[in-house]
């Protein structure tokens, strides 16, 4: 079977010219950017071919379409083409997925550890067998059990059995026990034992937090974080649905590529606290409904179809092992509860991270994402939604968008005079493109500069040379070809500020109509969880009019309050139960179901503060 080179990696797959080098790609688990999926829409996945050891099918009319003038430059998009022969394929450096910039820390805002975990760490004398009468070692351990602890019918987990012999022999009859909840037994070791360990995942659409915790101090030992690598499938949520449903084996592909992210950083987490990975006894894990369904490798297909129903809303404890995780043997996982199809468990942690359910502030939550969950509440009632806020926040569908990576411009300036502009790279790297906040900020300062009006419209009377006539209408040059990481202009155009208007209107929207129900109660607090609420400056989220309420709230970033909250049910059992009841008191509202969002929707594409041309007039 002739050989592909995948350049700069240097990895080498062999194709039967069945497959696109896309699906080829994401077999190798090579980085290649495939925001729409393989659905010919993006334009993220093009690569070079540099050489070809057979004739190669000329670009078709749709690679002609969405690569453009790329397509002279040799550009080609890797979910078009199949190769038959052996070649060489470039994946440029704008195609690759590069390493984010991921937020693991939580803030002030969030609330404290209190230490109370499922596990506890018991320590026994076990009398040897003898031979009248002879008693088996489980059920000597059993007995011991319950006369020093009272601890009454405990049950064993088949791996433990296997260890017990030798465990109870090889240290003078001293063993340590490992209890979850009142009775079961899910580890021991001979003598005094050793420390106890457990793992909270923040499973992303985009990223994966891994937080390693004592579960004894309820010291943190390490975070490890990494892309989710389910990104090489699609970028959201519902292409990856698409992917499970339209190829076989789909479903276990995501599963099994998520798994395989959660272990290695697993692994990296224990070698860096220097941790045997079989003394982690207890993992919780949250996320996304789908993220959800498919680490658990449940049909995510009726999540993308109304009524959006999950296959399961409740809590659940499941074997580590059954999921594939690689921690004890006997190990737990547990996942906290969902609400619904598109509010997952993970805005149930944020709440209990944020100690929102019980606040008598009224607060809303935000994590800002393609999807944004909306949380408004206070102590006896909170509302929540979800809104298709679309990829902008995360720089999909925008001209030079790009991820939170190195280069990627994080916050700008706009001399409203000059029209000269400053900014500030991730990593202080030439700029490549514009991640969230950078976009955010992007439209704030062409707001402020007077260069963006109120519906969104450039305003042609600008005088600068940076204002200027481009494929997409008009467009404002942010960084010239020369001083840019891509040699090419980096700009912003009008199609990308109407991408933003419908974001950050949905946004408004989802969150003026849980509002309302409140009838006039004044939010006091503005809540951003996540990469990206953090990284947004609030003064810029409140230019474009992000959200409702900048006259009256306080705007604060809570870091990721998700992960936060996936560490507090970690190290303290209670927090599980009123993870549930959160989950009970907490009202679902459907935004597609009412007419209300789409008349909020369409008055919160405004600017509000940008200048109105009719003004001048
Ligand atoms: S155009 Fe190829 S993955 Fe989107």
């Amino acid at each position: 079977m002739p050989e592909i080179i995948f350049l700069p990696f240097e990895k080498t797959v062999r194709t039967d010219g069945s497959k696109t080098i896309l699906q080829l790609a994401q077999d190798a688990r090579i980085p290649l950017q495939s925001t729409c999926g393989g659905k010919k829409k993006c334009g993220k996945c093009c690569v070079i071919i540099q050489e070809t050891h057979g004739p190669l099918s000329p670009p078709s009319e749709r690679e002609k379409e969405i690569l453009g003038g790329k397509v002279e430059r040799g550009y080609r998009l890797a979910c078009e083409i199949r190769l038959r022969h052996a070649a060489t394929v470039l994946i440029p450096e704008e195609s690759r997925i590069n390493d984010l910039v991921i937020l693991t820390r939580h803030t002030k805002h969030t609330v404290a550890y209190r230490i109370r975990p499922h596990i506890k760490q018991l320590f026994l004398e076990v009398p040897p067998p003898v031979l009248d009468p002879v008693i088996a070692d489980r059920e000597r351990l059993i007995l011991v059990l319950e006369k020093r602890y009272g601890i009454r019918r405990s049950v064993m987990d088949p791996f433990v059995l296997r260890k017990l012999p030798q465990a109870l022999r090889s240290s003078e009859n001293e063993v340590a026990v490992i209890l979850r909840g009142k009775n079961e037994i899910i580890d021991l070791c001979p003598g005094r034992g050793g420390g106890l360990f457990g793992v909270a995942f923040d499973v992303g659409t985009t990223t994966v937090v891994c937080f390693l915790m004592d579960l004894v101090s309820g010291e943190m030992r390490s975070v490890k974080a990494s892309m989710n690598p389910q990104v090489a499938f699609g970028d959201d949520v519902i292409i990856r649905i698409s992917f499970c449903h339209e190829n076989p084996n789909g479903l276990e592909k995501l599963r099994s590529s998520i798994v395989l992210c959660l272990n290695e950083l697993v692994a990296s987490a224990a070698a860096e606290a220097q941790i045997d990975r079989d003394r982690i006894v207890e993992a919780v894990m949250v996320g996304n409904t789908a993220m959800h369904h498919l680490l658990v490798g449940l049909d995510p297909h009726y999540l993308s179809m109304a009524p959006y129903a999950p296959v399961l809303q409740e809590g659940q404890d499941y074997k580590a092992r059954e999921l594939g995780l690689g921690i004890g043997a006997s190990a737990y996982a547990h996942l906290l509860p969902l609400k619904a199809g598109f509010v997952g468990s993970d805005t149930i942690a944020c709440i209990l991270a944020t100690g929102l359910h019980r606040s008598r502030i009224p607060t809303l939550l935000i994590d800002l994402g393609t999807n944004g969950e909306i949380v408004f509440g206070i102590k006896n009632k909170m509302l929540c939604c979800s809104t298709a806020a679309g990829p902008a926040f995360e720089g999909g569908h925008i001209r030079y968008g790009m991820r939170a990576s190195p280069g990627a411009i994080e916050r700008l300036k706009i001399d409203s005079r000059t029209y000269d502009v400053t900014l500030k790279t991730i990593q202080n790297e030439k700029p490549m493109g514009l991640c969230g906040s950078g976009i955010i900020s992007a439209a704030a300062e062409m707001i402020r500069a007077g260069i963006v009006l109120q519906k969104g419209d450039f305003d042609e009377e600008v005088k600068t040379h940076r204002l200027r006539e481009g494929e997409d209408g008009l467009e404002f040059v942010l960084v010239w070809a020369s001083e840019s990481g891509i040699d090419q202009d980096i700009v912003m155009t009008r199609k990308d500020v109407a991408e933003l208007q419908m974001a950050k209107s949905a946004i408004h929207a989802g969150s003026t109509l849980l509002m309302e129900e409140f009838e006039g109660e004044a939010v006091k607090r503005i809540l951003l969880a996540g990469a990206g609420g953090n990284f947004i400056d609030p003064k810029d989220a409140c230019t474009i009019d992000l959200f409702p309420g900048c006259l009256t709230a306080k705007v604060l970033g809570v870091g990721n309050a998700a992960g936060h909250g996936a560490c507090l049910a970690l190290v303290d059992q209670t927090r599980r139960k009123e993870a549930g009841r959160i989950t009970a008191k907490l009202e679902y509202r459907e935004l597609a179901a009412t007419s209300r969002f789409q008349e909020l929707f369409v008055s919160g594409m405004f600017f509000s503060s940008a200048r109105d041309f009719e003004d001048e007039f």
